[in-house]
C-alpha cells in the first residue's frame, strides 16, 4: 500500500480535501494510507515550542531542528523518500509524481513561519520540493497537492485507467481541448472532425491541437519537446 506520512503543526488540516472525491474513496478502500504526525508532540517544553528566533536576526521565526529531527526519526523507519515542501525546492513535475507513485509512498515535512533550520535538511537528507513559484503560508497545501497527484495514479484509483494515459505532460505536451454534448452550445459547435467517426483524423487533430496549445502557452515545454523529438529522431 502507498503510504503518506505528513509532519505538520496543523494536523487538523488533514485529510481535508484528500478525504473527499477520488483520493478519499481510495483512502477508504485502502489503496493508500495517511499518517499525520503532530510536530508539536515532539517538543519537550511545557509550551510545546516548535520555533525560535532566526540566528543573525531578522523577521519571523524558524522551525527548530531538534524538534523536527525527533518527529522525522519517529515517522521514518523505512525507505520512503523524505520530502520537505519548500519554495526553494525543485518544482514538482508530472514525471516526479509518476516516480513517487511507483514507489512505497513519501514522508512529507510541512514548513511554517520563515521555514526550517537549514541543518535538518542535510542531517535527515530531505529533498526540497516546491509546489510552484509562489509563497504559501505553510507546506500543508503543497503536501496535499503532491499526495493528490500521486494517489490518482495508484493502480485501480482512476475509474477509467486510460484517462491518465493522454493527460497533459505525459509526452511533454499540454492536453488537447475536450467537448461533450450538446452539439451546439450558445452558437458554438463541436469541431466537425470530432463528430466524423474517423479515428485517425481525430487523433491527428488532437495531436495538432496539443502541439499548438503547448507552443502558444508554454514555450518552455515546447522547446524541451522539440529538443527531445530532435534527439529521438537522431538516435532512432
Ligand atoms: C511562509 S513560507 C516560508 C517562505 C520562505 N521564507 C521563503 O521566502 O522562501 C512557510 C512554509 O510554507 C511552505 N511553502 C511555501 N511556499 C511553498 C511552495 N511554493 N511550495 C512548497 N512549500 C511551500 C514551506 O514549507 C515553507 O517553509
Amino acid at each position: 500500500m502507498w503510504r503518506a506520512s505528513v509532519l505538520t503543526i496543523f494536523p487538523d488540516m488533514f485529510p481535508g480535501p484528500l478525504g473527499g472525491s477520488l483520493a478519499g474513496k481510495a483512502l477508504a478502500a485502502g489503496a493508500w494510507s495517511l499518517a499525520v504526525v503532530d510536530i508539536r508532540s515532539f517538543a519537550t517544553d511545557r509550551h510545546r515550542t516548535v520555533d525560535d528566533t532566526p540566528a543573525g536576526g531578522g523577521p519571523g521565526m524558524v522551525m527548530k531542528a531538534d524538534v523536527l529531527g525527533r518527529a522525522i526519526d519517529a515517522a521514518s523507519a523505512d525507505e520512503r523518500p523524505r520530502l520537505l515542501l519548500s519554495p526553494r525546492g525543485s518544482p514538482l513535475t508530472q514525471a516526479r509524481v509518476e516516480a513517487l507513485a511507483r514507489g512505497p509512498g513519501a514522508l512529507l515535512v510541512c514548513g511554517r513561519f520563515e521555514g526550517v533550520d537549514e541543518r535538518i535538511i542535510a542531517a535527515r537528507a530531505l529533498e526540497e520540493v516546491s509546489a510552484g513559484d509562489y509563497i504559501l503560508s505553510g507546506g500543508e497545501l503543497a503536501a496535499m497537492v503532491l499526495i493528490d497527484a500521486c494517489v490518482r495514479l495508484l493502480p485501480g484509483v482512476m475509474g477509467a485507467e486510460a484517462s491518465g494515459a493522454e493527460e497533459s505532460f505525459r509526452e511533454g505536451l499540454l492536453e488537447y481541448p475536450h467537448y461533450t454534448r450538446p452539439q451546439v452550445w450558445e452558437g458554438r459547435p463541436i469541431p466537425d472532425v470530432l463528430l466524423s467517426g474517423d479515428h485517425s483524423k481525430i487523433a491527428a487533430w488532437r495531436r495538432a491541437e496539443a502541439e499548438r496549445l503547448t507552443r502558444e502557452r508554454r514555450p518552455d515545454l515546447w522547446a524541451a519537446f522539440l529538443q527531445r523529438s530532435r534527439s529521438g529522431s537522431r538516435t532512432g
